[in-house]
């Protein structure tokens, strides 16, 4: 299996992200780190905490990381998920799986040192963890397999005219990373938006019959209604689980090479990603973009995911 750290801020698609890495074969999942972004980095952490807690697994260390982005102030999203991060089902106490001991800075550094092959990152919030970590041990970068991030846009954004959310929350931390050199996969708006939880998605998930898939299907629900609300769209795009499904099976997202940079200064479009994908510039690719979701092994690979777990 391909050894992984994810990155998050559940945030009910980082969620749903978290079950599919979990559960999928294919992935070992060594640890999850949370970011400041959709809600507060206490209440993610929290949030991440309960989704492993759910999903009955105990042995995968949960680290808190930044709880701002790295010069502009937080901006959270709960216009999308609400006052708890992952409003619908209401939970009560405190999940069984601890936050771990350590910050998500020294597991993540621990993760890389010891782990025998070079692990992949993926990151389904705004880059501030992995920005820090490559700031301060850039030795570790070629531990690093590659980062496949849910962000960006090939085409304009869902916070501003031109910025997607995980990138818009903090710009110069993704052009820091971009600028690493660390192999970078960016799965934007333009692929998520072909993950849409529509009507017959959340039937299979409800015939799973578990508990488990039945908050599955109430965090669905209260994401398709506060996109119903903001974006008038009758199905919400589930992003952050096409970055793990990438990593599972590259043939489920297919990517281009190009060359992607942040607007980190434009007075009406910071946080914009600049991807040429028609290779105006001349620039070097540096990414590999993704562009094309193949719908059916992907609902199936998040449904025998939550399936699995019981
Ligand atoms: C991204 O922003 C967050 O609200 C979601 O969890 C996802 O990671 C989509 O723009
Ligand atoms: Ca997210």
């Amino acid at each position: 299996a391909i050894p992984v750290l994810l990155d998050c801020d559940p945030g009910h698609d980082d969620a749903m992200a978290l079950l599919l890495a979990v559960a999928d074969p294919a992935v070992e999942l060594l640890g999850v780190t949370t970011v400041a972004g959709n809600q507060t980095v206490e209440k993610c952490t929290l949030n991440a905490r309960r989704v492993l807690s759910l999903a009955g697994v105990s042995h995968i260390p949960v680290a808190r990381g930044a709880d701002r982005p790295l010069v502009r102030p937080l901006r959270i999203a709960d216009d999308v998920h609400g006052e708890t991060g992952l409003d619908g089902p209401l939970f009560e106490g405190d999940p069984q799986v601890p936050e771990a001991s350590t910050c998500a800075h020294e597991l993540v550094v621990d993760v890389l040192t010891k782990h025998d092959a070079p692990v992949t990152i993926v990151a389904t919030g705004a880059l501030t963890n992995v920005a820090t970590l490559l700031a301060a041990r850039p030795d570790l970068s070629g531990r690093i397999d590659q980062l496949v991030w849910m962000g960006g846009s090939t085409e304009r954004g869902n916070v501003t005219p031109y910025a997607e959310a995980n990138c818009f929350v903090d710009p110069e931390a993704a052009d820091q990373v971009l600028r690493s050199g660390v192999p970078f996969t960016m799965c934007g708006l333009n692929v998520t938006h072909q993950a849409l939880v529509t009507d017959d998605v959340l039937t299979a998930f409800a015939g799973i019959g578990t508990p488990l898939a039945s908050i599955c299907v109430e965090w669905m629900t209260f994401f398709a209604s506060t996109y119903k609300q903001l974006w008038g769209m009758t199905a919400p795009p589930l992003h952050d689980p096409v970055a793990v499904a990438r990593v599972i099976d590259p043939t489920i997202v297919r990517c281009v090479d190009a060359n992607v940079m942040i607007e980190t200064e434009g007075t009406w479009t910071a946080g914009a990603t600049v991807v040429d994908l028609h290779r105006y510039t001349g620039r070097p690719s540096n990414a590999q973009v993704a562009v094309e979701l193949d719908r059916t092994a992907f609902w199936t690979r998040l449904v025998d995911a939550v399936t699995r777990i019981g």
